[in-house]
């Protein structure tokens, strides 16, 4: 199977999870990337059956509504079921590194909110250590340089993504060469870095299952 093809599956998945899950008239929670934006499509088909999403970029803003998905602000909804969305990489405890598509910290609010995080990724992207996959922050711009060289301390290497302005203004640094042991106490010591708005490390809040895509079909993992 293509990667694509691992993905379209666990995007089926989640959306067997969801109708199996979330009850009649809820508003579903939804990621953003290429596993997501399948997952969208997945979800299309089904949407008489729930009142909206609530959507994690403007991104899936706009392809939930292509297919017609009524999508509310957060503001305006105080009760998430089930949030979908795919991961960069993720560990045996459902911690991940997410952020790769710049959206990390509205997944992270919408994360929060949210009962159940069922994050669909393909095979590759479950490892034993986090931190292959340079960890994206976001950081508010007049705080690049400062924030970089608090990030270089923690010794990995940060550099500034080039052309890259997030859905809230501010810009990204990915921190390449960590291996990250302590997900939970490097997402604490970066968050407390004055001028981060918050980083890719899903481990305070991690995922609740996971489906991954393989070859032998889509496993799931809680
Ligand atoms: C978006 O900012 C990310 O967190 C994505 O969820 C992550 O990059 C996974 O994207 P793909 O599904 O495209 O690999």
């Amino acid at each position: 199977m293509t990667q694509d093809e691992l993905k379209q599956a666990v995007a089926q998945a989640a959306a067997d999870y969801v109708a199996e899950h979330a009850a009649a008239g809820s508003i579903i929670g939804v990621g953003t990337g290429s596993t997501a934006n399948f997952f969208i499509d997945a979800l299309a088909p089904l949407k008489s059956k729930y009142k909206g999403a609530v959507a994690s970029s403007e991104a899936t803003r706009q392809r939930l509504e292509a297919h017609g998905i009524t999508v509310f602000d957060l503001n305006d909804v105080d009760n998430i079921p089930v949030y979908v969305d795919g991961a960069d990489e993720i560990d045996a405890g459902l911690n991940m590194i997410k952020g790769g598509g710049a959206a990390l910290t509205r997944e992270k609010i919408v994360a929060a909110v949210a009962t159940t995080f069922v994050c669909i990724a393909d095979g590759s992207k479950l490892v034993d250590t986090m931190g292959k996959f340079p960890l994206p922050v976001e950081v508010i711009p007049m705080a690049s340089a400062y924030v970089a060289r608090e990030l270089a301390k923690l010794g990995g290497t940060p550099v500034l993504r080039a052309g890259c302005v997030t859905d809230n203004g501010n810009l990204i640094i990915d921190v390449k060469g960590l291996s990250i042991t302590d997900p939970k106490g490097l997402e604490a010591q970066i968050n407390q870095i004055t001028g981060v708005v918050t980083n890719g490390l899903f481990a305070m809040r991690p995922a609740n299952v996971l489906l991954l895509g393989t070859s032998e079909g889509v496993k799931t993992i809680v």
